[in-house]
């Protein structure tokens, strides 16, 4: 008997020994989910059906590359192979992301590829199934944690040129470039809105309006994924951008009806985008942190929104669930709480076997269903199968550097320039003369690589490191290239400031804020330097002519020295061709055409200050939302409306802007519409759409916008906010530069 049960056991491990190399062998198609033929669907179900629970708990689990790195979790360094084997081999892990400033060193493009080609090779070698591991990271203005990878604005920035196309053709070359190194995921883009100043993460936004943003969102996630080796990712779900105070990760207090109104739609259009993947907010919401509410991420994003993609968590967020949140006392049951509420994947960081383990006993105690990981595992499995991983797991290390160095330095400036926003412009001083002899140029921000760049740039905080400096034109450099002739003096010292300020024709001041990201940003009064500040006021009571040049990532406390300068221009967080796109505009080579993407309170007691306040709150920002000057003047005709509408038709409005300046410009033609009155009180007035176009000195043009169920409906039902989402019968104004007009809709 014994001897009979050993030859089959000597049998059987024969015949795995036998197939093992074919197992192991690229090319070989042994089974079903190996064949490409095959329907995705047919694949994930043949895979799945071969996987142990550990296997598909590995799936889930996702470490940064750090941890694999150097001898601490904080070393970057080589891969380790004691950690590739723990991290890869022991708890079969199915994601590696790097974290803000996670690189290979030294960080080239190429070695970024070679890095991502190793840990795909060591987990292809040393997993049974041979799965693919899926790489993550944060490429939100570009591939931005790679040395030598070209920098474009910071999302507010790119709101700010209301021009979604612009946004996608970003998008587009940022995920060309992570798809050069081995990358297949990213963190982006931010769905979140720029609500409130104080708050450290208010630049990763497209501003404020949930119209604008969703526009600009669902562009950026077309273009990342434009790239089919790249997934996007909707973050960070939902109601992350109003913390109490601004403080990032504070407990957000919002009604139903707000979250329904303001937070979900830019969410909403990603997913009709197609984003792969969503990430939740990491703070709290009503007292539940989003981890956990089951509500959030499986009512609403599944079944209400029905999205069917990956959710990952966002960095430790399990953790905190008993860490920070506190809402139970140990990891176990925290990872429970956060599976079963709808986390897909979780961002571990660094200790895989705790997440594991514990979820590998969770299950096998009946506390989470095999059916809920099988639901995630599919979803990361059908995400690996689209994304080719399955029949291209590695890339070409000789192609990184030639993608990604210097490449679309081009549309880098064009971004840029549509970015730039003139505030304020005192008797037309911009412009600058192209004969100006003399420059005082002073500022902090004046010639600082680290600032024009923002957070996420090489670094987590930024580009603060003087060996690691990303390649960037500043606007000291912008202005000396653009005008090699003139007598541009720079200094940083306010005394010799005022020597020099005698035989300058004008002083640019170019201040704002530094690098800075998420909490570490978090600032209840932002505002310039003091230093910056006493130039501005000494310069001024000199009588000098001064243009405020601001670099930074939202609006700044700027009431007090308002009047002391001639021009105001914001140029947000330019990226590399930054100084070059300043220099354009203060010399009018390039038209400036950016539109403020949010409202610029005069001080935060004024906060919430936002444009589309509910009838009975005030509005007196020190810039408007939509706000932003030209060189040349737009004059708008012809408002045309639809008068009388039946409910479920479309309303029909056009309007006729002209340019009646002496320079080609753009402008950003901006649609408002307010109810007479509504089953709610009425908003002040919502974007319902927007068109930039372009016109010669003279030249006309009529712009036609559609309104739709999308931009008429609002939130009924009572004070809970959970009434059906419909449009009113009743009477509406539209107005359009400056125009107004009025529609019915009957019933
Ligand atoms: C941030 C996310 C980011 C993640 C990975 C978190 O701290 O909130 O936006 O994707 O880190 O770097
Ligand atoms: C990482 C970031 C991460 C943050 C979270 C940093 O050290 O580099 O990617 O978002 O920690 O706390």
């Amino acid at each position: 008997m014994l001897k009979r049960n050993w030859r089959v056991i000597l049998v059987v491990c024969g015949l795995i020994l036998a197939l093992t190399p074919n197992l192991y062998g690229a090319d070989k198609v042994l089974f079903p989910y190996q064949d490409p033929q095959l329907p995705i669907e047919e694949r994930v179900e043949d895979l799945l059906s071969r996987m142990t629970l550990a296997e598909k708990v590995g799936q889930m689990t996702q470490i940064e590359v750090a941890r694999l790195m150097g001898r601490d979790q904080w070393d970057r360094g080589p891969l380790n192979n004691t950690w590739l084997r723990n991290i890869l081999r022991d708890n079969v892990v199915g994601s590696v992301f790097s974290g803000g400033g996670s690189a290979p060193v030294p960080n080239t493009p190429r070695d970024w590829a070679e890095m991502t080609n190793a840990i795909q090779a060591y987990a292809l070698e040393h997993s049974r199934l041979r799965i693919p591991i899926i790489y993550g990271v944060d490429a939100v203005h570009g591939h931005n944690t790679v040395l030598g990878a070209t920098i474009y604005p910071h999302n507010i920035g790119l709101a700010a040129t209301w021009n979604p196309e612009l946004v996608r053709k970003v998008a587009e070359a940022a995920a060309n470039d992570v798809a050069a190194t081995g990358v297949h995921w990213n963190f982006a883009p931010v769905g979140d809105l720029g609500l409130d100043m104080r708050w450290g993460r208010f630049y990763e936004t497209f501003g404020e309006d949930p119209y604008l943003a969703g526009e600009m969102a669902a562009a950026s996630v077309a273009g990342f994924q434009s790239e089919p080796r790249v997934a996007a990712t909707a973050k960070h779900f939902v109601g992350y951008s109003e913390p109490e105070q601004g403080q990032d990760r504070a407990n957000a207090e919002l009604s139903l009806r707000s979250l329904r109104e303001v937070h979900f739609p830019p969410f909403e259009k990603m997913i009709e985008a197609g984003v792969a993947t969503f990430m939740p907010n990491s703070g709290t919401v009503n007292g539940v942190p989003v981890h956990a509410s089951h509500y959030l991420l499986t009512e609403v994003l599944r079944n209400q929104m029905g999205f069917d993609g990956v959710v990952v968590s966002d960095w430790e967020d399990i953790v905190k669930l008993y860490s920070t949140y506190r809402i139970t006392d140990n990891y176990r049951d925290a990872i429970r709480l956060s599976v079963n509420a709808g986390v897909d994947m979780s961002m571990v960081p660094h200790d895989a076997k705790g997440f594991t383990s514990n979820l590998i006993s969770l299950v096998e105690d009946g506390l989470v269903s095999e059916e809920r990981i099988d639901e995630a595992v599919r979803r990361i499995l059908t995400l690996k199968f689209k994304l080719g991983l399955f029949e291209n797991p590695f890339v070409d290390p000789e192609q990184a550097d030639k993608v990604i160095l210097n490449a679309n330095r081009d549309l880098a400036k064009r971004a840029a320039l549509e970015s730039m926003t003139l505030l304020k412009n005192k008797n037309n001083i911009l412009p600058l003369a192209k004969t100006t002899g003399s420059i005082l140029l002073v500022g902090s921000n004046a010639h600082s690589i680290t600032s024009q760049m923002g957070g996420w740039t090489i670094g987590w905080q930024g580009a603060d490191n003087p060996w690691e400096l990303p390649p960037a034109v500043t606007v000291r450099d912008g202005l000396l290239a653009a005008l090699p002739k003139a007598d541009i003096h720079f200094t940083a010292d306010l005394n010799r400031a005022l020597q020099l300020a005698d035989e300058a024709e004008v002083v640019i001041v170019v201040a704002g804020e530094g690098a800075y990201a998420e909490m570490h940003g978090d600032n209840l009064e932002p505002s310039l330097n003091q230093a910056d500040k006493d130039l501005i006021k000494a310069l001024s009571a000199e009588g000098k002519r001064i243009v405020l040049v601001l670099i930074g990532g939202r609006p700044l406390l700027i009431t007090d020295i308002v009047d002391q300068v001639d021009a105001i221009l914001m140029a947000f967080y330019p990226g590399t061709e930054g100084g070059s796109a300043v220099a354009d505009v203060l010399l009018g080579s390039y038209n400036p055409s950016g539109k403020l993407p949010f409202s610029w309170p005069r001080s935060t007691a004024q906060l919430p200050q936002r444009y589309n306040h509910w009838i009975t709150s005030s509005y007196d920002p020190l810039y408007p939302f939509g706000w932003g000057l030209s060189y040349t003047s737009f004059s708008y005709s012809n408002l045309k409306v639809s008068n009388r509408v039946k409910l479920g038709e479309t309303v029909e409005v056009s309007v006729r802007v002209e340019n009646r300046g002496k320079m080609v410009g753009e402008e950003v033609v901006q649609l408002y519409l307010s109810p007479s009155h509504g089953p709610t009180l009425p908003r002040q007035r919502s974007l319902v759409g927007f068109a930039k176009i372009q016109l010669e000195p003279g030249e006309r043009k009529t712009v036609t916008f559609q309104l739709g169920f999308q931009e008429l409906a609002s939130i009924h039902g009572d004070i809970l906010g959970d009434g059906e989402k419909a449009v009113a019968p009743g009477e509406y104004t539209v107005s359009v530069g400056g125009l107004q007009n009025k529609f019915k809709i009957t019933p």
